[in-house]
């Protein structure tokens, strides 16, 4: 199995549908109607999955939950061959945008990446992530999350939700803040958005990575810009055809994107969500676009090196990688 490098996991968006109903049996919530009869989640479309998303995350309400949540969802990325993951995480669902209540679900959080490092030799870091339908305001007090525990661990910010809402530019406050506190940049634009959203976003907030991205395609002088700046698509295919926005892999536009010379990662986004895994993603991709190990290899250390952990730990990654491949 290829090791590899996950730069776009939502963390509550990678739990378990059967950790979510043991959470939810604990607390005596009924959430039942949020799966379906083979007890995965259920949604209509991207804005239903939203829904549903934040119905599941609603029985996620102590650091400790917080805690066995990050350890099974790193126990499943070490499974896929995973050996670093960036994964976003949001001060509005942990512990309300409060400093002090969030250092606690973060420290949490850590303590079960730390053991996660120990045990299954998988490496993880932290996106503080504003949810862009709650709007600017909220985004303003993430923002101060973010930047009171940006480090070596809290590496980046980036802005999730739904991108109909809104223009990139509202957020530019939270943005400069988080990027005046050392933080990286990234942001979800161009997966219901099209080619102007990528480019608000890589204008007003001066992002290095785009979450998704994809839609980038559809304008062609963007898709060169894309690729001349050097600005990293985090493409999750899996998801994108999960929520219908292309009908297959092989009509996904990742393969052109990258002929094209644009920097492009693989990531899963949400993965019991969309019945995939790092391993179905590479699978899927190898099967679509004839893909052999020398491609995956280069998307890897690719990913490696646009990731937002400090240096000693990217050179760490990719000595790995190396190592694998020799
Ligand atoms: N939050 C979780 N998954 C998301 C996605 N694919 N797009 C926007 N926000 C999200
Ligand atoms: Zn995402």
């Amino acid at each position: 199995m290829l090791p590899k490098v996950e730069l776009h996991l939502h963390l509550e968006g990678a739990a378990p549908p059967a950790f979510v109903r043991g959470l939810a049996a604990e607390k005596k919530m009924d959430i039942s109607g949020i799966f379906d009869e083979r007890g995965y989640y259920k949604y209509k479309d991207f804005w239903d999955f939203l829904k549903v998303y934040e119905a599941a995350t609603a029985t996620l309400q102590t650091p400790e939950d917080y805690r066995r949540l990050t350890r099974a969802v790193l126990e499943e990325s070490a499974a896929s061959g995973v050996i670093y993951s960036e994964t976003f995480l949001s001060p509005d669902f942990c512990g309300g945008r409060d400093v002090g209540a969030w250092r606690e679900y973060l420290h949490a959080i850590r303590e079960a990446a730390e053991e996660a490092e120990r045990q299954d030799g998988i490496t993880l870091r932290g996106i503080v992530t504003p949810i862009r339908h709650f709007g600017p305001e909220k985004a303003r007090e993430t923002a101060i999350c973010a930047a009171e525990t940006a480090g070596d661990w809290i590496v980046g910010f980036g802005l999730a939700g739904d991108e109909k809402i809104g223009k990139p530019k509202d957020f530019a406050w939270s943005f400069d803040a988080a990027r005046e506190a050392g933080l990286r940049l990234t942001c979800h634009a161009g997966e219901w958005g099209g080619p102007e959203s990528v480019r608000d976003a890589i204008r007003d907030l001066e992002v290095e990575r785009i979450g998704h991205g994809v839609r980038a395609i559809e304008d062609l002088a963007l898709v060169d810009e894309i690729a001349e700046r050097g600005v990293v698509l985090e493409v999750c295919p899996g998801s994108n055809v999960a929520l219908g926005l292309y009908p297959s892999f092989r009509a996904h536009p990742v393969h052109k994107l990258r002929e094209r010379g644009v920097t492009v990662t693989v990531s899963t986004d949400d993965p019991p969500f969309f019945h995939t895994t790092m391993e179905r993603e590479y699978a899927e991709l190898a099967g679509a676009f004839d893909w052999d190990d020398g491609v995956f290899q280069g998307i890897a250390m690719t990913s490696a090196r646009a990731a937002f952990a400090d240096a000693g730990t990217r050179e760490k990654i990719l000595k790995r990688l190396e190592k694998a491949y020799a």
